[in-house]
């Protein structure tokens, strides 16, 4: 009582009193009902780019120097990308997908065989198996990390199996401490699929280095940019080599000989100039959203029904691609979360949903009628891959739980994450309202 008169008194004589009736008139109404949103809505733009990239566009542009085999930018590319992730060696190639392509073809995964992998992922991850006209064979998730969980993989290996490939969704690590053991003793290869990933680090190792290979994509929304690219890093030089062939119609850069057939997939050097120049900033990008991903998990751990995605102790770095949470519905009185959603981007937040369940893919479900499949696998094994890939409960609530935002909004100023912390408490206060709207 005191000490509340004493502060009154001192606000009064300071004349802070005055301002308490806007502190008072705050809206507290969720923004989905009238109320003021939390956040304007704005976020640092993506991409970043100054003169830098003009410059090194008109620079290959003004050298007339286009393709890779007349010009020097996509080996400087791949020199500066295996150097800032300690790899060996890298090549580049047209994209991510593209980078997973060659990596299989050079790992030998072909016709008739299997690959292990998550069905929570982008879906170029089982594309890539599918074209090669072996088959996926979807492993259950962690639900803690979303990611694939090894444990997960007993049982489904059989004289098919030929590899694994871990995909570190949102740029958080897949836990290899499960993952490589269970691929020594089954004789598998371990191609990672760092589409998401890049400078993430299992145990202080960047990814990719830690399988046979790592595979990376520059599209438009990543976090290295030069709207379309990709990489491939090992530590093992001569496949790096094959897969440098592979990219090149087969043409060894060891001397002459076409060892292998092969495919056009180079990178040009117009995006080789924008990703070195994109590689200037990535640093402090990279130790911005972490920092930011820090202080939002600490906020969130107080907050109650939406929790960070676990990142495993093992992951040393997690690149940020995605900022992944829980979204528990039952702490929200049973609030949807299409409807928790919709409130949350009312308050101008942009959080949403990522990756529906795969059996939503026509072309998954028709998989045991396909001519190709039917010949390579028979009707007995595409009827049980049906039967196992589509029972996988754990990713199932993965799918229906998860929420997300993209890797921008942890470069804002720190102030953001506090609003987006106070969006999602004042979603839960007005929960009980937004579920009667
Ligand atoms: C996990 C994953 N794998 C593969 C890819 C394919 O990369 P790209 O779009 O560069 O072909 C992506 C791209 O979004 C991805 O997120």
């Amino acid at each position: 009582m005191h000490q509340s008169t004493t502060r009154r008194r001192f606000m009064a004589a300071t004349g802070a009193l005055a301002a308490a009736p806007t502190l008072q008139a705050v809206d507290t109404r969720p923004a989905m009902l009238g109320g003021k949103p939390v956040h304007n809505g704005k976020f640092p733009k993506w991409p970043v780019f100054d003169k830098t990239e003009e410059n090194a566009l008109a620079e290959v542009v003004r050298s007339g120097a286009w393709f890779r085999g007349y010009g020097k930018k996509v080996d400087e590319f791949e020199t500066a990308y295996a150097r800032l992730t300690g790899a060996k060696a890298c090549v580049s190639t047209v994209n991510g997908t593209n980078s997973l392509y060659t990596a299989l073809n050079v790992m030998g995964v072909t016709a008739g065989d299997e690959v292990l992998l998550t069905p929570f992922t982008f879906l170029a991850s089982f594309n890539v198996i599918l074209r090669q006209h072996a088959l996926p064979v979807f492993v259950d998730s962690d639900p803690e990390s979303f990611l694939l969980d090894p444990a997960a993989m007993e049982g489904l290996v059989n004289e098919r199996t030929r590899a694994i490939m871990p995909v570190h969704i949102g740029g958080s690590c897949v836990n290899m401490d499960g993952v490589m053991p269970f691929a020594r003793k089954h004789s598998l290869g371990v191609l990672e699929d760092a589409c998401q990933a890049w400078t993430a680090q299992w145990r202080g190792k960047n990814v990719g280095r830690t399988g046979t290979a790592g595979c990376f994509s520059f599209q438009a929304s990543k976090n290295l940019n030069s709207g379309e690219g990709g990489a491939i890093i090992s530590d093992d030089e001569e496949f790096i080599d094959r897969c440098h062939a592979f990219h090149n119609q087969g043409r060894s850069r060891r001397g002459p000989g076409y060892k292998i057939s092969g495919s056009n997939l180079r990178l040009s050097e117009f995006q080789a100039a924008v990703l070195l120049a994109q590689m200037t900033r990535f640093d402090e990008q990279t130790r911005t959203r972490s920092a930011n991903a820090a202080y939002l998990d600490s906020l969130l751990k107080e907050t109650t029904g939406v929790r960070p995605a676990k990142t495993y102790e093992g992951c040393t770095r997690n690149a940020y691609h995605i900022y992944m949470m829980h979204y528990d519905q039952r702490q929200f009185g049973g609030l949807p979360r299409a409807k928790f959603l919709k409130a949350m981007n009312a308050e101008g937040i942009p959080f949403r949903a990522g990756y529906a369940s795969h059996s939503n893919f026509e072309f998954l479900r028709e998989l045991p009628k396909d001519r190709a499949f039917l010949k390579l696998f028979g009707e007995k094994r595409l009827q049980e891959w049906s039967r196992q890939s589509f029972d996988l409960p754990k990713f199932e609530r993965v799918c229906q739980e998860h929420v997300w935002f993209g890797q921008n909004i942890l470069l804002a100023e720190r102030g953001v994450m506090d609003r987006i912390a106070e969006a999602v408490r004042k979603v839960h206060r007005g929960a009980a309202e937004i579920a009667k709207a």
